[in-house]
């Protein structure tokens, strides 16, 4: 057994674990390679990571696969990026279903081309029963878009005067943003030095501990995973108290 998987507290675990998956393009050019080498090989700590949350009993990892602003790469690499998740997916729907992971996915994904539609509905669907680990998928995601999306469908009820506007609280816009079906990230993950959160889930973690580390996403193994849980279980969560009110 892994030296830092045995000291992790399982009765203390975060529910929701959300990453930027960070630093893909620098690891293949450190190697001499194109930039899409370094997202295949990201496949792999993809798959290492996402198996060691629903081994812990880890409740939701979001991953943040594909931003908005991803869209104005060279095409090259969006195609490639595209047929890379169209294969995993296919590729990884039998160890999602051995292993009772059910997918889903935030983001604007009527923007995806449409074979890669279809292959996440199908594997969305097939999955749709499991009751261990929810692998989220950020695809054509950004949160301003999420934010704005709630803005307008809030604005709307108001028109219809399904309900007045003095009734927007905090739980009535969470309810309209597409990550209303899962619990707030308890902890934030970075990848590759970056300390930025990018317009990911900028409501969402609110209350989230972030972690940052120099590791490149594809060298990401399930020791950095565990090492980032224990440093999050190391960390004292206030949410705005003393520490004298917490013992
Ligand atoms: C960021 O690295 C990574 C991405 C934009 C894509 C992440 C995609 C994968 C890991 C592969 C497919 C994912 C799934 C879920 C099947 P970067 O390209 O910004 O790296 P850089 O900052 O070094 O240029």
């Amino acid at each position: 057994m892994s030296a830092y998987k045995s000291k992790i507290n399982l009765n203390k675990l975060p529910k929701h674990v959300a990453i930027i998956m960070d630093g893909n393009g620098r690891w293949a050019n450190q190697q001499g390679k194109e930039r899409v080498f370094g997202h295949q090989n990201g496949v792999t700590a993809v798959r290492n990571v996402s198996e060691a949350a629903a081994e812990l009993g880890i409740e939701v990892l979001t991953l943040y696969a594909f931003s908005t602003e991803n869209w104005n790469r060279p095409k090259t690499e969006v195609d490639s990026l595209m047929s890379l998740l169209v294969n995993t997916i296919n590729e990884e729907l039998p160890t999602l279903i051995k292993n009772n992971i059910s997918l889903h996915t935030i983001g604007e994904t009527t923007q995806l081309p449409q074979d890669c539609k279809l292959n996440l509905e199908k594997a969305i669907k097939e999955t749709s029963h499991h009751t261990g680990l929810k692998l989220v998928l950020a695809l054509s995601y950004s949160s301003r878009w999420d934010i704005l999306r709630a803005v307008n469908s809030i604005a709307e009820a108001c028109k219809k005067q399904d309900f007045s506007h003095l009734h927007i609280n905090e739980e009535v816009f969470s309810s309209y943003l597409t990550t209303s079906r899962f619990p707030e990230p308890e902890l934030l993950i970075r990848t590759s030095g970056e300390r930025r959160i990018s317009n990911f889930l900028l409501w969402e973690i609110a209350y989230a501990e972030l972690y940052f580390t120099e590791t490149l996403w594809p060298d990401f193994d399930k020791e950095d995973f565990y090492f980032a849980l224990l440093d999050y279980q190391g960390r004292e969560r206030r949410f705005g108290l003393t520490s004298e009110q917490l013992t």
